[in-house]
């Protein structure tokens, strides 16, 4: 195992690098962040925030994570874009009030570890409740791709579309809580939403997992509507959640103490938060020494694309872990070809992890024969 490479400064052709650089705000490199809610950042005048831009290995040129500040007691001029956006909170709570062209404003409160989604053509404004501390904020997009499609950024910034029925057509309540969609309803959904089918969606539909649709997640700390999740190990449960009228969606892993989930790869782009939980995670260039990222509540990191990453709880609580970016074209295989099972793993990846847990007082609990059966399957009890 390595420790991972400092930060790196690097030039860009990219459209999309060029104006992230020329905004002047801090941009953090590498694999990991071991907390955002303590991450460097600087004064952004236009949108009159604190901010900075995270560009972690893996998501160069395909999405964007931002971190912003909202001062204590500060509302945020209102920003527009033509993509979607998803927002997840760091720390802190307040108000978010969304709008499409001369259509009323719809508002919420949202408070630490809340998710939504700002649909494009929308107009967000966001403001901190409180006097008496900031509020932080982690938003996800894919501004890279766009720009490089599109290489004018006002067209992002400045564009006058409007297209209220993406907002209010989705029915009175829209940032109320989101609601199930079981098995093949899923696929009825995901074809409603964007008039295509993704196949993502199919693989979650066959391992009996639900899609939560709506564009609010009150808290991701505590969401607890979870479906068990056989492939990956560990006897995990994990949750696929889809914002309406758009291709965007997340999901999220939680599986217990002292346990660790089977290695896999895909495409890049992906960026992962800790709503709870301590442990690590392993990112692993297929030949080359594993990268080591150390997480807490907070943390975030990015497996880049056709890297394998495997996740590992070292605390004594399920773990969980908050994944945004699940593009079709970089899914991967959409089953579980592109994942090592347990008896195949390198046996330093499973000493590896014992050692961190003896360092804490504390026993490996996944059962021996894991390493000798790759047919073993975890026992879910009532929820089988
Ligand atoms: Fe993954």
């Amino acid at each position: 195992m390595t420790e991972a490479p400092q930060q790196e400064q690097r030039r860009s052709s990219l459209l999309y690098d060029q104006w992230m650089e020329s905004i002047g705000i801090p941009i953090h490199r590498g694999h990991y962040q071991s907390d955002l809610r303590t991450l460097e950042l600087g004064w952004w005048e236009e949108r009159q925030v604190n901010a900075a831009f995270l560009q972690m290995k893996g998501m160069e040129g395909v999405s964007e994570a931002r971190i912003i500040e909202i001062p204590p007691g500060k509302t945020l001029p209102p920003l527009k874009m033509p993509i979607g956006e998803t927002i997840y909170v760091l720390s802190g709570s307040g108000l978010a009030s969304i709008w499409a062209g001369e259509g009323p404003k719809t508002s919420f409160e949202w408070g630490t570890h809340a998710m939504f989604h700002v649909p494009r053509y929308a107009y967000a404004q966001l403001s901190n409740a409180r006097g008496d501390q900031p509020a932080r904020l982690l938003h996800y997009n894919y501004m890279p791709m766009a720009m490089t499609v599109v290489p004018d950024p006002d067209f992002f910034f400045k564009n006058p579309y409007e297209d209220p029925s993406l907002l209010y057509g989705q029915g009175e309540n829209l940032y109320s809580a989101a609601h199930a969609v079981l098995g093949a309803g899923a696929k009825d959904a995901m074809a409603e939403a964007e008039g295509a089918v993704r196949d993502d969606s199919i693989a979650a539909a066959s391992h009996g997992g639900a899609w939560w649709v709506g564009n609010f997640f009150p808290d991701m700390a505590q969401w607890d509507k979870l479906s068990p999740y056989r492939g990956r190990g560990a006897g995990g449960f994990s949750v696929k959640m889809l914002f309406p009228g758009t291709n965007m969606s997340a999901s999220m892993s939680v599986f217990d103490a002292s346990m660790y989930k089977k290695a896999h790869l895909h495409g890049p782009g992906r960026v992962i938060v800790i709503p709870r939980g301590e442990g690590y995670s392993l990112l692993t260039e297929p030949g080359k020494e594993a990268v080591v990222c150390p997480w807490g509540e907070a943390a975030v990191f990015t497996p880049p694309g056709g890297w394998y990453h495997q996740h590992f709880n070292l605390g004594t609580e399920p773990a969980r872990y908050l994944k945004f970016g699940h593009l079709p074209q970089f899914a991967g295989a959409g089953d579980y070809r592109d994942q090592i099972e347990y008896p195949d793993e390198d046996p330093k990846v499973r000493e590896y992890f014992q050692s961190e847990l003896a360092k804490r007082g504390r026993e490996s609990q996944m059962p021996d024969i894991v390493y000798k059966d790759r047919d073993f399957e975890w026992a879910y009890g009532d929820d089988d």
